[in-house]
């Protein structure tokens, strides 16, 4: 089977990673990928936002399936032309997408279906905005309702934050939005993922992210730092209420509306006293979350997107190891804000490359035979073993044995498991 991956970071190197260990992977192509998914598949130049350009290449390679990691294509539409040329596609139409890029569409979602989740409004307005944190009160939470890479949400400690970042938005920070206020929700938070066909619903794991960059969860919002799965706050009974209260009806009620999810349900949650709440949906793989599912899951991780692609999830088990896995990304120095570009990475040829180890490549290039860094998350640290603490040590092995000075990472992943 020929296979093609949209997407360039260190989730797809980690999809590519384990679908490479499938049989039934004959060509594996990743577009555009980086200088480590070189090393599992093709890598192929591709504007991976136009219909045209990745249904021609589609059609050009023979592809047999098509696997959509990051958001932004999804949103654009490209599984609909895919799928509409009668390509098998993985991730949802440009319709179900919405339930990452709207807020208000989400939030639409759990009310008419009942999933709990924290009280909201939406305004197209700054001043009614600004008169309903004065009467609710802080801490309040304000989101930019677009992608807005996951920059639009800002927790307010204070009312007077919360004006400040409701003026951001409306003066036009993020281009036409609307402005949702939502309850401020206390608890741990933790991630959980779920394939859907869009009728039936297979849970394949749970993560916790670290998206502060300073250890002791200090510092700015990054797109996620380092992750672990299994999250141990979500018990096996939690995802059985997860599923009942939130996954399910949110599935059902898609399929109603007539725009049935197809893909991986990202569902990130807020727990607290025994009872999860939904913070937000994606409707992809997270970054790095997905380096450490993959990581579990190998080879069989095809047959599940496979089978969930195809409308076959009723028939498909989920085979668990009782394992750990733990992912420390690497970024460059400056991240999130501006941070240097270009410089090489040393040791990574010597690096272990087992089912226990890998180091996944998130913003990486080849020039003139070294690896440099191209972005800010740059590489993500993976180790697995039967404890979290052995996968931990596995992981920041690999992160002392490379040599790359212009980079840093957090000391303390999975501090609040270990
Ligand atoms: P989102 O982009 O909606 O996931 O929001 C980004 C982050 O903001 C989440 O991961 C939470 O840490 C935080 N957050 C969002 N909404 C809430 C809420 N209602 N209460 C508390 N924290 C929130
Ligand atoms: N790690 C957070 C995300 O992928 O959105």
């Amino acid at each position: 089977m020929n296979i093609l991956i949209l997407g360039g970071g260190g989730r797809e190197h980690a999809l590519a990673w384990a679908i490479r260990q499938n049989p039934k992977c004959d060509r594996l192509i990743v577009a555009p990928g980086n200088a480590g998914i070189a090393g599992v598949a093709e890598c192929a130049a591709l504007d991976i936002l136009s219909r045209a350009s990745v249904l021609e290449f589609a059609q050009e390679n023979a592809i047999d399936f098509v696997i959509i990691g990051p958001e932004a294509p999804l949103a654009a539409g490209v599984s609909d032309a895919l799928r509409d040329a009668g390509f098998l596609v993985f991730g949802p139409s440009q319709a179900a997408a919405q339930l990452e890029a709207s807020k208000t569409f989400t939030k639409e979602i759990c009310d008419a279906c009942g999933a709990p989740t924290a009280a909201w409004a939406r305004f197209t307005a700054a001043a009614p905005a600004r008169d309903h944190v004065t009467a609710q009160g802080a801490p309040i939470v304000i989101k930019a309702d677009g992608l807005a890479a996951g920059k639009g949400v800002t927790v307010a400690e204070t009312v007077q934050q919360a004006h400040a970042a409701i003026d951001a938005i409306f003066d036009g920070e993020f281009g036409e939005m609307s402005v949702v206020v939502e309850e401020f929700m206390a608890g741990e938070e933790a991630s959980f993922f779920i394939l859907s066909d869009g009728t039936d619903c297979l849970p394949i794991g749970t993560a916790q992210d670290h998206k502060r960059v300073g250890d002791g969860d200090t510092g700015p919002n990054t797109g996620g730092m380092g992750a672990y799965s299994p999250a141990p706050v979500l018990t096996p009974a939690l995802q059985d209420q997860v599923m009942a209260r939130i996954v399910r009806p949110t599935i059902a009620e898609m399929a109603r509306k007539g725009m049935p999810f197809q893909g991986v349900l990202y569902a990130g949650l807020m727990i607290r006293d025994g009872q999860a709440r939904l913070v937000e949906y994606n409707v992809r793989f997270g970054d790095p979350e997905c380096q450490v599912l993959m990581m579990r899951l190998g080879g069989q991780a095809l047959d599940l997107l496979l089978a969930c692609a195809e409308g076959r999830l009723a028939e498909v088990p989920v085979t668990w190891a009782d394992d750990h896995a733990l992912t420390v990304v690497m970024a460059a120095q400056g991240y999130p804000g501006p941070y240097v570009k270009g410089t090489p990475i040393k040791g990574l040829d010597a690096l272990p490359e087992t089912s226990f180890q890998m180091t996944f490549h998130a913003g990486t290039d080849t020039q003139d035979g070294v690896v440099v860094a191209t972005g800010g998350r740059v590489l993500a640290c993976t180790g697995r073993g039967a404890t979290l603490a052995e996968a931990h040590q596995r992981a920041y092995q690999l992160v002392e044995a490379i040599d790359w000075p212009q980079g840093f990472c957090r000391r303390d992943i999975g501090w609040r498991a270990l």
